[in-house]
């Protein structure tokens, strides 16, 4: 049955290593994927040609030229990995690349946002973070984190714990 169109937008941290997880998930439930992904995110992680084959459109990181195809409108959005930089940016209102352009749009209209961050207990332990991830939340955004959700892994671990990233509670999520 098909869901609709889903954005997927991927921050640079180390489950974007491993996006393509995602994208075949969501496809085999029946979305059809467009990701978005900061330019660190291209920079550091993606090969964009071979996740524009797997999704069947162009990855998105900064604004289509006139002649670039249009996104269709979203059905739902899901962010993962979410980064410490762009959670708190997105929080703070900061619009300053394609993809938190995106988000701040998205969040104003009421879209149906899901996000999974990746990130250590050092950096969830900052009370900024502890403050985005609040003001996310009260502005309709789901944000996984917690028990039971996304746990924060010791600092310089993150490469251990790929594998416990939750793609699939992620997506479960998006029916919120
Ligand atoms: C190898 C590597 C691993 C990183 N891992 C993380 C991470 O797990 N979580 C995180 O929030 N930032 C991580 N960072 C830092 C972000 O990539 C950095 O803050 C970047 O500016 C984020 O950009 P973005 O939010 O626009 O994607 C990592 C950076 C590198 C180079």
């Amino acid at each position: 049955m098909s869901q609709g169109v889903l954005y997927l937008v991927v921050c640079a941290a180390g489950p974007a290593s491993r996006i393509d997880i995602m994208v075949e998930l969501a496809q085999s439930q029946g979305w059809s994927v467009y990701c978005l992904a900061t330019p660190a995110a291209v920079e550091h992680y993606l090969d964009v040609a071979e996740l524009a084959t797997l999704t069947g459109h162009p990855v998105r990181s900064i604004y289509r030229t006139s002649d670039g195809e249009a996104l269709p409108r979203a059905d739902a959005i899901l962010v993962a990995p979410a980064t410490y930089n762009t959670i708190n940016k997105w929080a703070a209102g900061i619009a300053d690349n394609y993809v938190l352009t995106q988000l701040a749009e998205l969040t104003g209209l009421g879209a149906r946002i899901v996000v999974v961050p990746f990130v250590n207990q050092g950096l969830a332990a900052n009370s900024v973070f502890a403050r985005s991830i609040g003001q996310l939340r009260q502005a309709g955004v789901r944000v996984l984190f917690g028990p039971g959700e996304f746990e924060p892994h010791p600092p310089c671990t993150g490469g251990r714990v790929l594998d416990d990233y939750p793609w699939q509670q992620a997506l479960d999520a998006i029916h919120f």
